[in-house]
């Protein structure tokens, strides 16, 4: 096996050792061909770069090596520059060498779509210098001042991706061959020639695909071919462009070989894949190993990819956003959601907004709970926009017939101006809430203040009096001074607040009708208060205004005596403060009745002024009660009370328990003052 190796060998050094014809021929070949073949070629160039890793070329500019051995000459940004250059020069020293083939793969990512930097360039240049070249339309090959000098010695072939008027480009896609200028002398847009299809297929340059040129001098024919391809396709068998070049015109002894880039105000990443050159006469470079070339950054795509996904996420991401936007703002709305109908449309002055109530309260908090009433809850707020501390009154309600009536009265209450009247300021509805607003009371109702402490009180009689006469003033209002009647329904200390000055405001008018609209249907109609509510009311459930004056005597009693109307006693039997006061009456000393925590600091007069009074308010027929109006003249002294005498002493009907003689008041109007006289004496009920 050795000698098989050594033989040969041997009859190569030495052709007479030649066993046979063809042993002696390649020996000549060897002797003769070989040596003059290797020193052609020890001047030709000739290299092929299947990616750049390992590759002995000069870089210059923007160019790098990515890691996988792709070479990168621009990235997107501005006005830049970039070389690649072989570093040792070619020898065009005859004729002969002038030859050469080249092809290189490359691709063009534009930084836009559409939108581009100015190319690659294949480039003979005397020089690798080309500091004081210009990026942009220049290829960082030339300035404005060497373009065009045939000092320059340069030949290239351009792939001119932007149209430059100056240079006359055909277009802003097209393969140009340049003589010392980027004026090309010869253009053609970019195109190849489809073998399969046999005819010219467009290409686009910055379509960021991977393509392939081959360009050849034919020094014999004097030729330059240049060839497009997609890179996936084998070389075409027609070149896209040639044109007649006397080279040795151009070039100079020592030319170097190198690819240049430049982008300008607009940008694309150009990167070459791989790089073959061969110098000589009839030679081909060496073809590219597609296999072995280094992939392109999926970049273009990748970027694409992820801006659909960035937009699909974004999409995605606002419409969740949006969702659950939506879904608190219907939430909110639905919290805020108010009952507003047509016909409400001229109470809106009236109407407060769900929300500012809502924000008044501080969301209906307990803790702004002031009380709850037969009614519903009642909540101490302040209003966000006027600072103003009101009361809302939480009413629940079925929204059925009859609430037109009602808003009406409410929005009529809200008109009534006393200053003895809580100020209703308006109101607010909802699915099956109603709320009302008043002013508030800093001093609170006036049973908290009667019954405070069993022993002693801070409301003096004087206090008390003026109570009176304020609560009469009100009831007067109501009954007599505004347009129409409006009967309270529920007088009594609780619903009697005090305000700042102590002075006293009947609240809560109006309400009681609540029950006569469907706030619950299966109650009778008897509304108020039980001990204050008179007799026939109970049998027949009609109030009217005079039964309010019941229930103001029954007040009048309570303030004068500090009790309750009805209680149960120590016995666990019924105690009634209209039968006490009676029984102190027929007594003859009916100020025995009067609060004993006031310890006798109390007019006596006044004292019993206000207690018959009272029982006269009280009195079991309505007929045989004053009117709020009289009640005021009595309380002011401009009329005085006529002699009045209990009589009978059946007290087992509440209804019926109290009768005594009293003065017939006039039947409607007339002149107060001279109708009765302080002599006469009437019997109650005629
Ligand atoms: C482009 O390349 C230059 C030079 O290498 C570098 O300074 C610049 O940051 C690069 N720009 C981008 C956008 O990568
Ligand atoms: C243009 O380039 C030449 C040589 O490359 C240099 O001498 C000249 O100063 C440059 N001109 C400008 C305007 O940069
Ligand atoms: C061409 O360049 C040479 C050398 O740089 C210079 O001497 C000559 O004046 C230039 N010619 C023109 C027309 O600019
Ligand atoms: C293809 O393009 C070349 C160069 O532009 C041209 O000479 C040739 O006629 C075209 N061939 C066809 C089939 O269009
Ligand atoms: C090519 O150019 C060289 C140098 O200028 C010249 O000597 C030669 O005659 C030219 N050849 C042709 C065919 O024009
Ligand atoms: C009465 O008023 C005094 C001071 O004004 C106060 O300290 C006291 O607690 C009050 N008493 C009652 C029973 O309200
Ligand atoms: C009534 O309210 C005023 C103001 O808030 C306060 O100064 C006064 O002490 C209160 N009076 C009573 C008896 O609570």
């Amino acid at each position: 096996m050795r000698n098989d190796i050594t033989f040969p060998s041997l009859f190569l050094f030495f052709p007479a050792m030649a066993t046979s014809k063809l042993q002696f021929y390649i020996a000549v070949y060897f002797w003769i061909l070989l040596p003059f073949t290797t020193s052609t070629n020890k001047s030709l160039k000739q290299f092929t770069y299947n990616g750049f890793q390992q590759a002995k070329l000069h870089f210059d500019g923007g160019a790098t090596i990515h890691k996988n051995g792709l070479l990168q000459l621009t990235n997107t940004s501005k006005q830049i520059k970039a070389h690649a250059f072989d570093p040792i020069p070619l020898e065009f020293s005859s004729p002969s060498s002038l030859s050469f083939s080249t092809t290189f793969a490359f691709a063009m990512y534009p930084e836009i779509q559409a939108v581009s930097g100015h190319g690659i360039v294949f480039v003979l240049a005397p020089t690798m210098k080309f500091s004081l070249a210009t990026a942009g339309q220049y290829y960082g090959l030339f300035n404005a001042s060497t373009i065009g000098n045939s000092s320059n010695h340069v030949f290239a072939v351009e792939l001119d991706t932007l149209q430059n008027l100056e240079f006359e480009d055909i277009d802003s896609n097209h393969v140009g061959i340049d003589l010392d200028n980027l004026r090309s002398i010869k253009s053609v847009s970019a195109a190849y020639f489809s073998d399969s299809e046999k005819r010219n297929k467009s290409l686009n340059l910055i379509s960021a695909k991977p393509m392939q040129i081959w360009i050849d001098y034919d020094d014999i024919a004097m030729e330059v071919t240049v060839t497009l391809a997609p890179l996936s396709l084998p070389r075409p068998s027609k070149p896209l462009l040639s044109s007649r070049v006397n080279l040795s015109k151009v070039v100079l002894d020592n030319m170097y070989v190198g690819l240049a880039s430049s982008t300008g105000p607009s940008a694309s990443s150009h990167y070459v894949l791989g790089w073959s050159f061969s110098q000589g006469r009839k030679i081909q470079a060496q073809a590219l190993d597609l296999s072995k070339l280094p992939s392109l950054p999926r970049f273009g795509n990748k970027k694409r990819k992820l801006n659909t996904i960035s937009i699909i996420m974004v999409i995605l991401t606002s419409a969740m956003l949006i969702a659950i936007g939506l879904g608190f703002y219907l939430r909110w709305k639905k919290k805020f959601e108010e009952f507003l109908e047509d016909w409400e449309q001229e109470y809106i002055l009236q109407r407060f907004s769900y929300k500012h109530l809502y924000k008044a309260t501080k969301g209906f908090k307990d803790k702004e709970i002031l009380g709850v009433g037969g009614f519903g809850k009642v909540y101490k707020g302040k209003l966000p926009s006027t600072k103003v501390e009101v009361v809302v009154k939480r009413v629940s309600h079925s929204s059925g017939q009859g609430m037109k009536e009602f808003v009406a009265e409410i929005v009529c209450m809200a008109r009534l101006r006393h200053r003895n009247l809580v100020q209703l300021l308006g109101y607010c509805r909802r699915k099956s809430e109603l709320f009302l607003v008043y002013d508030y009371m800093p001093n609170g109702s006036l049973d908290k203040h009667l019954y405070v402490d069993e022993t002693t009180t801070n409301l003096s009689w004087s206090d008390r009096f003026k109570i009176i006469k304020d609560v009469a003033s009100a009831l007067v209002y109501l009954h007599e001074e505004w347009e129409q009647v409006v009967v309270h329904r529920d007088v009594k200390p609780s619903n009697i607040l005090l305000d700042a000055e102590m002075s006293a405001r009947l609240g809560d008018f109006g309400l009681a009708r609540l029950y006569d609209h469907g706030s619950n249907p299966q109650t009778t109609n008897v509304v108020g208060t039980v001990g204050y509510l008179a007799p026939e009311l109970i049998r027949r459930g009609k109030a009217s205004a005079i039964t309010d004056v019941y229930s103001f005597g029954v007040t009048v009693l309570e303030v004068a005596c500090g009790r309750s109307p009805v209680s149960i006693d120590n016995n666990g039997r019924e105690w009634n403060l209209i039968d006490f006061v009676y029984d102190c009456w027929m007594k003859g000393v009916i100020v025995e009745a009067s609060d004993s925590r006031l310890r006798g600091n109390y007019v006596m007069d006044k004292m019993e002024l206000v207690l018959k009074l009272g029982m006269v308010c009280c009195h079991p027929r309505p007929e045989a009660r004053p009117t709020m109006k009289q009640v005021m003249h009595f309380l002011d002294e401009d009329v005085t009370l006529p002699q009045m005498i209990p009589y009978g002493n059946s007290k087992s009907e509440f209804s019926s328990s109290v009768d005594y003689t009293l003065p017939s008041f006039p039947p409607s109007s007339g002149d107060i003052s001279t109708s009765y006289s302080s002599d006469s004496v009437l019997v109650f009920g005629r």
